[in-house]
């Protein structure tokens, strides 16, 4: 098995307008851990994300998966590790169908016609949408649409999940469904939330950031408990 850790060293980045969302985040997440990355809107959680799969690259810093730096030659090969699920669904479907959309990821993989098939329909499965499979994105509910963008990444079969806002518009049993299907998956996973409740349910440890910065980073549970961390985000 290989180590599919995320590593951050005092990552910087600023938007092409001047704004400045990291001011030297650091980490590391082990093989297999699942994190809840916790912080008020704007504190730079989705910026963060963006690094880990190098659709933005640190403008200082350096962000390492499993070994592998995250520079503009391995992309290619961090895509492939790396599976990110976005805030919004809709960036993430643009096939004329659910099944393409599926598809797509392992299709890029050049995998044989039999294995992406196979893939699609049990990415499909695991979220509940394969009935689903001959719709347009367009004609389904928000929910599904985040189910049908959650099946894109597993059928890539990633080493290392990155979710952002993942319960966000999943009724009850959705959401149900998603943290089961999270539980599930034995990689590691850094999942940004404001469902401190979903946190709960999933993760051991949480990072919280506070104006680009790790503000708190300890064991989920006491972090929820710590003072600093309930003043940040406002919990009392
Ligand atoms: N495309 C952009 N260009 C310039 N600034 C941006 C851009 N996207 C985000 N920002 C800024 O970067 C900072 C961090 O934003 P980010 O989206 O990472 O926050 P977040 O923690 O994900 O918030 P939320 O909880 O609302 O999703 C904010 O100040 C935001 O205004
Ligand atoms: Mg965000």
């Amino acid at each position: 098995m290989s180590h599919h850790y995320i590593k951050a060293k005092d990552i910087h980045y600023r938007y092409p307008d001047g704004n400045e969302a990291l001011r030297g985040v650091s980490f590391l997440i082990t093989h297999g851990e699942r994190v809840a990355l916790l912080g008020r809107n704007g504190a730079g959680k989705s910026t963060l994300l963006l690094q880990c799969n190098g659709l933005l690259l640190p403008t200082a810093g350096e962000m390492n998966i499993g070994g592998m730096p995250v520079v503009k030659d391995t992309l290619p090969e961090i895509r492939r590790s790396v599976g990110m699920v976005f805030q919004n669904p809709d960036d993430m479907l643009f096939m004329p169908t659910v099944e393409e959309d599926v598809a797509f990821g392992p299709l890029n993989m050049h995998l044989p016609l039999k294995d992406v098939e196979e893939r699609v329909a049990e990415a499909l499965k695991a979220v509940g949408a394969y009935d689903l499979r001959k719709k347009s994105a367009t004609q389904l509910s928000g929910g599904q649409r985040r189910r049908v963008a959650i099946a894109s990444v597993l059928s890539m079969m990633p080493s290392v999940l990155v979710l952002d806002e993942p319960t966000a518009n999943l009724d009850f049993g959705g959401r149900r469904d998603l943290i089961r299907i999270l539980k599930s998956f034995s990689h590691t996973q850094l999942i940004a939330t404001h469902d401190l409740d979903m946190a709960r349910q999933l993760c051991s440890r949480a990072i919280v950031l506070a104006d680009g910065r790790v503000a708190v980073d300890g064991p989920l549970e006491e972090t929820l408990a710590d003072p600093t961390t309930r003043r940040i985000l406002e919990i009392d």
